[in-house]
């Protein structure tokens, strides 16, 4: 091994050499020590001159602004001067950039069903990431969220694998740009692979109960299909399967990435996934043997486990490890930052980031995904609110006010969610600018022809410190412990006095920082603190109550909202949310969203995703209905819009066929609706047990007032696929149903049968 220094220009220098070159060239110039800290992550808020100089690091994460320009500083001090890969939680937005846009949650641009939208938002984030000095993003989430318990559903795309592989796919395009060469460009994750979300009882990282062929049946495809089109970096989550930590789950990194779908990606583990085989599942006696383990089952970069570099070390002494043992790794990891041009230019932050960082380009996308994450689940006619209430002139009572009240109404920094500036994990900014933000006060100030007052109503929750202490015995932090607040007779009488005074009100309740996040799933789902007592209070006044649930995940409303006149589901909205919000409400747009995951009447029907399997005893409890409140695939619009004549062209079809159908839409309302039309299928017959229809594809079509569309459907049979026992995804001769309509319950769709000869 050469020892020589960088004073005259090594191959691996030279970007007029292939890539393949240089990177053996490098590989042949390290020593040991050198390529285990290539293959570490470490967190830039620790030591960055320990990390970079003494653990010789290949990677950091989050990186406050200044600390990006530390580590830069101190690359060149290391003798191959190999630049780092900075990476970033940038999921809806960058995240921990000061003055960054922040969208709505994965969630709800989920609810927009739209892919190009989406791959709108990745696109721009990637601008302002790439701007930064940031080359990686850790997202997106490609989880399935079937337990609303668990307290990371914001993060999801939601409940179904065909909708998150269509929304995966755009946003892994949008940060990828043209490619890595593309100054623009960012790394794009695919995580957590896989099969993290199916947690025991909603409870984070708990051991993931899932059989092989379930996670080929619903868990596999949407990560398949991003890997296949070229997603670079994947993440494992922190579940154990069957008793084997993700980390070192031979058969899901080797046969099935690697081997079958023929990944030649990087693989980035979670968080101290190689510390916790010791510390927390106790797999391995120490992180000499655990990071022997992670290095042969394939993982290419540990995610902030600083043992590891002491315990790969200490294999390789023990020859547990070779020295070409890294190799495989390192060199992906150094294929990565050839490709993006980090040797040649390291994409330190830019110059005039103000102009990029948080642009009103942006904010004008922003506002437009906001509107369309909205979900209108609930209207007695009384929205679109007019300033003439019920059409006609002003009545007599007529007051020419609308309340806005409860928490949320006016808390900039509690609608951006999780992974937003003040959501507690990046410790150098406290939330975003509150000038960029638009509450729903703020947003019906600005846009409703009203006098608009406010009262908060109730509070949601105090955070305080674990009685058990601050950290765990390993020294981690404890998070603090929820503490709902009580229902405060005075602030009540206040909103109820600004409601009785006023046309409507408008309640803004939900979730709060510390119900939902990393180890906070939530054993209910009801509204806390003083908030359903606020709700049943103003649904007493007599006026028409409109609920904005501004929540992370589905919760479960109270009785009293089902004499509320409307309901929406915003999700954590984003900046632009409270505008969107004061938009839908005044009917200045038409609510489009569909709900991408299912909502519960009690958190005791977990879980109530629509795709379940056939078969048991009985359809309800015996106290209560198991139909969800609010099913995958709904929502309102202003108008009604009728499915008729769904026709197949043909119904007898071959395995390499087309089906394809057409569907007639009518509005028969008075305003234009934008109208999602899903399509599912269900297998009559299958030699397994299989979902009872699953979503296969959908078209967002919009259909004037008074109009009526033909709309075009196509399928390959292909799609119409079933896991059989012995896990192999195949397409079953026999009869099928094609069912079409606007929500994936069985009562709103029509069906047409064919036969899969
Ligand atoms: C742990 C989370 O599970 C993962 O999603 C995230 O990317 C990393 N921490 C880094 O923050």
């Amino acid at each position: 091994m050469s020892t020589s220094t960088t004073s005259t220009r090594a191959p691996y220098q030279d970007a007029s050499l292939p890539i393949p070159d240089r990177v053996a060239d490098l590989l042949s110039r390290m020593t040991v020590a050198e390529k285990v800290g290539q293959m570490l992550q470490l967190d830039a808020r620790d030591d960055l001159a320990d990390h970079v100089l003494r653990r010789n690091v290949g990677s950091i994460l989050h990186t406050s602004p200044d600390r990006i320009l530390a580590a830069g500083e101190l690359t060149l001090q290391t003798r191959l001067r190999i630049p780092l890969l900075v990476g970033e939680d940038c999921i809806h937005g960058h995240s921990f950039w000061p003055g960054a846009t922040i969208y709505p949650t994965q969630l709800g641009m989920a609810a927009s069903w739209d892919a190009s939208l989406v791959e709108k938002v990745a696109r721009a984030t990637a601008v302002e990431v790439a701007a930064t000095g940031i080359h990686w993003t850790f997202s997106p989430v490609l989880c399935i969220a079937r337990d609303l318990r668990w307290g990371r559903v914001n993060e999801t795309f939601g409940e179904d694998p065909h909708l998150i592989g269509e929304l995966a796919s755009a946003m892994v395009r949008g940060y990828q740009g043209d490619g890595l060469d593309d100054p623009t460009a960012i790394l794009a994750t695919a995580k957590h692979f896989a099969g993290y979300s199916e947690t025991q009882g909603g409870r984070d990282a708990s051991e993931a109960d899932i059989s092989r062929r379930k996670l080929r049946s619903w868990f596999l495809p949407p990560f398949e299909r991003v890997a296949r089109e070229g997603c670079r970096t994947f993440m494992l989550g922190y579940q154990s399967t069957d008793g084997v930590p993700i980390t070192v789950n031979d058969w899901l990194l080797s046969d099935v990435l690697r081997g079958e779908w023929g990944y030649t990606g990087t693989l980035i583990t979670d968080w101290d996934n190689v510390g916790r085989m010791v510390w927390e599942q106790h797999v391995q006696p120490d992180y000499a043997h655990a990071a022997a383990a992670a290095v042969k089952a394939g993982n290419d970069m540990v995610m902030n486990t600083p043992g590891f570099f002491e315990g790969a070390l200490e294999a390789v002494a023990r020859g547990m490890l070779a020295s070409e043992d890294f190799d495989t790794a390192v060199g992906r990891i150094l294929t990565l930052k050839f490709e993006l041009g980090l040797f040649e230019d390291p994409r330190m932050p830019q110059d005039g980031l103000e102009a990029v960082v948080g642009q009103a380009a942006h904010a004008d996308l922003n506002l437009e995904v906001a509107r369309r994450s909205l979900v209108l689940l609930e209207n007695d006619g009384t929205l679109p609110l007019s300033p003439a209430p019920h059409g006609g002139s002003p009545s007599p009572e007529h007051t020419g006010r609308v309340a806005v009240v409860g928490p949320l109404a006016d808390d900039a920094q509690e609608q951006l969610g999780d992974w937003a500036g003040g959501s507690g994990q990046a410790g150098w900014l406290d939330g975003q600018p509150r000038e960029m933000i638009t509450t729903v006060l703020d947003g019906m100030r600005d846009v409703a022809p009203w006098e608009v007052v406010h009262a908060r109503g109730a509070d949601i929750l105090t955070l305080e410190p674990d009685p058990a202490g601050a950290t765990w015995p390993d020294g981690q932090p404890r998070p603090p412990v929820v503490r709902p607040v009580p229902a405060d007779a005075t602030q009540i009488a206040e909103a109820v006095a600004a409601a009785r005074d006023a046309d409507a009100v408008i309640a803004v309740v939900g979730d709060a920082r510390g119900l939902y996040g990393e180890g906070r799933s939530t054993a209910t789902l009801e509204l806390i603190g003083g908030q359903i007592a606020l709700l049943d209070a103003l649904v007493e006044t007599g006026t028409p109550v409109i609920v904005v649930l501004m929540a992370s995940k589905p919760l479960v409303l109270p009785a009293s909202v089902q004499r509320a006149a409307a309901v929406i589901w915003a999700a954590n909205p984003g900046m632009q949310g409270g505008r969107a919000i004061a938009e839908l409400i005044t009917g200045a747009i038409e609510p489009s969203g569909r709900l991408p995951i299912s909502f519960a009447r009690h958190a005791g029907q977990q879980p109530t995703y629509y795709n379940q399997i056939r078969g048991q005893h009985g359809d309800r409890y015996a106290d209560l209905s198991q139909a969800p409140a609010w099913a995958f695939g709904q929502g309102l619009s202003y108008t009604t819009v009728a499915y008729a004549d769904l026709t197949l062209a043909s119904t007898a079809l071959g395995a390499d066929d087309v089906i394809s159908a057409s569907v007639t839409l009518t509005n028969t309302g008075a305003r234009p609706a934008t109208e999602t039309v899903q399509v599912y299928v269900r297998d009559e017959v299958t030699s397994v047990s299989w979902a009872v229809r699953e979503l296969k594809t959908y078209r967002q079509v919009t259909v004037q007032p008074g109009e009526s569309v033909q709309v075009p459907l196509e399928l390959p049979v292909s799609a119409c696929t079933i896991v059989d026992a012995v896990g192999n995804r195949v397409v079953e001769a026999g009869d099928f149903t094609l069912l079409v309509g606007p929500s994936s319950r069985e009562e709103d769709l029509l069906a047409a049968e064919f036969t899969v000869l």
